[in-house]
Formats: structure tokens, C-alpha cells, sequence
């Protein structure tokens, strides 16, 4: 095999946990990235919430890392510009965007995806909130114009849900789609079942850093809603957007000793089927494929001849979702030409 090795130059939007941890990898991973997929990642511009730094030759990587670690932001960092708009003026092939998901505005990340359209640049994502908002206009647009909209990471973190059913199913018609897709719901109800309140496991999921500081796009449903729409979009072709689901999150939830003894419990399940998208707590026989522990994820998808799959991976990490990342970086390789047959 004969590698063709460029310069794959990435503009970086957000510098948050994902963020962060992607550059990690970058470093950690970068030998075996060029040796394996002629892949020369340069990291040409970063940005944070307030603060920004460019460099054409590309970013000093581990210094940009130690640095925000240190300062909490980028500013005071040596490659630092201002009044710039990164993602329409830097030269790049690719911008990564890990900014936070907004299910309302999609904000920032809208912007960014079409700056990215208008200036001709591929997009890798883990942000669920344009998409959420806009998938359907938004894949459209990018295969217009010739671009990639890449977006493993915004489904599952590093659990290849989104690849499984592309890549493994394809030419399968999914008649359908059950999941639990949200850990921090996951995990709540599972110490639900120990025998905890709501309020308390909630504070407990808080305490391990599975749920945020205001809680309520987990426990109220919308994370998992906009999964939801990502996912149905992807395996289904339905073409619909949040407004299309139908939301109720867990917050009266009871799981009773009752419910216990008769093999059942309660879980937050995300369904795409024929009546529609919907995400509401639901009984379930405990025996079920999708009643995993803690903040597992499971996806089922069920397929018109060969049935339903199930699979099961951590939902999100900083970690994992950057492996995501990882994996549409390569993929965007290979459809770039990454690997040319020996002559
Ligand atoms: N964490 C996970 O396990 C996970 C899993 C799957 C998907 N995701 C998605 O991935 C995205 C990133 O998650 P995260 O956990 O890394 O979030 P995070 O820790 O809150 O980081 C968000 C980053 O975006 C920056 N930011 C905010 N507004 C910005 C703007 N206008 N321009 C540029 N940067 C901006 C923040 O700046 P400051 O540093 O200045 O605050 C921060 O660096 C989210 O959309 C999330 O839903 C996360």
C-alpha cells in the first residue's frame, strides 16, 4: 500500500473536557496515525468561550493543552488573536466542534457548521444541539456542496452506535429503533431501584460527574430526544427534527417494591417506530437487553429481516467521545484518498 501523506489542517472549536481530551489523543496517537493512514493532523487554530489562538504552521499541541490547564483559558497563550473569525478566515480542511450542545439556539455550533458550509471546510462533530435542531437541512446542504459532516461522537460517546448501524446493518431496512441513550437518567434510575429518592441519587450522579450543575436537559428528557432524532435520521431516513419527539423525562418516576417483585422496573427509552419519536419512562422486564447498570447506554435497533441487535457500551467520557472523533478524522482521511493500492 503506497500512504499519500498532507497535511490535514483542523481548526479546534472548544477546549472543554472533549476538546481536551481529542488533543491528548492527537499527540498520543500521532505516530501511529501517520503510519497506519498517511494522516498529518496539524492543529492550525483553538478556541475557547472567550479566547482564541491561530498559527499557520500549526499549534504547539502540548503546550496549548498545559496551558489552558493551567489558566483555565486560552488567553495569555503566545499563538493568541483577537477579532478573528476563525472558522470563516483560517485556511483548514476540517473544524472540529465540541462546543456546548444547545437544544434551543443550537448556538454556537450552527454558526460554526455554516461558516464551515460557506467556506468550503468538512465538519467532525460531537455536538448534538445543530443537529438536533437542523439535520436534515444540514446533511443536505453539506452533500451539495461536496463536504463531510462527520458526527460518531454525538450518539454513544465512544460506543459506535451510529457506525453499527450504518456500516454493519446497511442494506437492512430498520423498521425500528428502542434505547436507553442518556447515562446520567441511567444511573439515577438504577439507585432508584436500591431504594433511593430521586433527589438524592440525582445529587449522588452530580457528586460523580455524570450529571451537570443544572440537570435538566438529562432528567427532563431533551438529551436524549435529540439522540433520538440523530439516531432515527441515520438508521431510519425519517427526516425530522426535535419538534418531532415527543418528551417526558423522569422526574416523577417511582420505582416500587412491587414493580420489583413482578421482574419489572422503570428506564428512560428513546423510541423510533412507526407512531413516531418519543422519549418517556417506561416498565420494563428487568431481564430486558436495554436494562443495563449504572450509566451504560444500549441501542436496539430492529431490523425488517434479520431482527433486533442490541449493543451496549458506555454512553459518554471525555475520552471515548474523543476516540469518536478520532474515528471520523480517519474516516475523512480515507475519503480524502488516504490510501492509494500499490502499482
Ligand atoms: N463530555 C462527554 O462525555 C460528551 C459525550 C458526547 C458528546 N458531548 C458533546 O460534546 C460537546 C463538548 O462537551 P464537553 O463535555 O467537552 O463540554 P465542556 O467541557 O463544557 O466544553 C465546552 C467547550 O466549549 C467552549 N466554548 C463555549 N462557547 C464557545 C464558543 N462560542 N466558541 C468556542 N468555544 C466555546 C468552552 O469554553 P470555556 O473552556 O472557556 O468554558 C469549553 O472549552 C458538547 O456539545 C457535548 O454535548 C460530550
Amino acid at each position: 500500500m503506497l500512504l499519500r501523506v498532507e497535511r490535514m489542517r483542523i481548526i479546534l472549536m472548544g477546549m472543554g473536557v472533549v476538546g481536551q481530551a481529542f488533543l491528548e489523543l492527537l499527540e498520543l496517537e500521532k505516530a501511529d496515525l501517520y503510519r497506519k493512514y498517511g494522516l498529518h493532523p496539524v492543529v492550525v487554530a483553538a478556541s475557547d468561550s472567550n479566547s482564541m489562538v491561530y498559527n499557520p504552521r500549526g499549534l504547539d499541541v502540548q503546550r496549548l493543552l498545559n496551558h489552558k490547564r493551567s489558566e483555565g483559558t486560552l488567553h495569555g497563550f503566545p499563538d493568541e488573536v483577537q477579532g478573528m473569525d476563525l472558522v470563516r478566515e483560517v485556511e483548514a480542511e476540517v473544524v472540529i466542534d465540541v462546543t456546548p450542545s444547545n437544544f434551543r439556539t443550537g448556538e454556537p455550533g450552527i454558526s460554526h457548521l455554516r461558516a464551515a458550509l460557506q467556506t468550503g471546510k468538512h465538519v467532525i462533530t460531537a455536538n448534538k444541539g445543530p443537529l438536533a435542531l437542523e439535520m436534515p437541512a444540514l446533511v443536505e446542504m453539506f452533500q451539495h456542496k461536496g463536504l463531510r459532516l462527520l458526527f460518531s461522537g454525538t450518539v454513544g460517546g465512544g460506543t459506535p452506535f451510529l457506525r453499527f448501524v450504518g456500516k454493519c446493518l446497511s442494506g437492512e431496512k430498520i423498521v425500528s429503533i428502542r434505547g436507553v441513550i442518556n447515562g446520567t437518567t441511567n444511573y439515577i434510575l438504577n439507585r432508584m431501584e436500591d431504594g433511593i429518592s430521586f433527589r438524592e441519587a440525582l445529587r449522588e450522579a452530580q457528586e460523580k460527574g455524570y450529571a451537570e450543575a443544572d440537570p435538566s436537559n438529562d432528567v427532563d428528557g431533551w438529551d436524549s430526544a435529540a439522540k433520538l432524532v440523530i439516531l432515527s435520521n441515520w438508521a431510519m431516513d425519517l427526516g425530522v427534527t426535535l419538534k418531532d419527539v415527543s418528551v417526558r423525562g423522569i422526574r416523577d418516576v417511582e420505582i416500587t417494591e412491587d414493580m420489583l417483585s413482578r421482574g419489572k422496573t422503570v428506564r428512560l427509552i428513546a423510541t423510533a417506530d412507526e407512531s413516531g419519536l418519543r422519549v418517556q419512562p417506561e416498565e420494563i422486564d428487568r431481564r430486558d437487553p436495554l436494562v443495563v447498570p449504572g450509566a451504560l447506554n444500549a441501542v436496539s435497533f430492529i431490523a425488517e429481516i434479520s431482527g433486533r441487535h442490541t449493543l451496549i457500551g458506555k454512553g459518554a467520557g471525555g475520552r471515548e467521545t474523543a476516540a469518536a472523533l478520532m474515528r471520523d478524522l480517519v474516516e475523512l482521511k480515507m475519503y480524502l484518498g488516504g490510501v492509494e493500492p500499490c502499482s
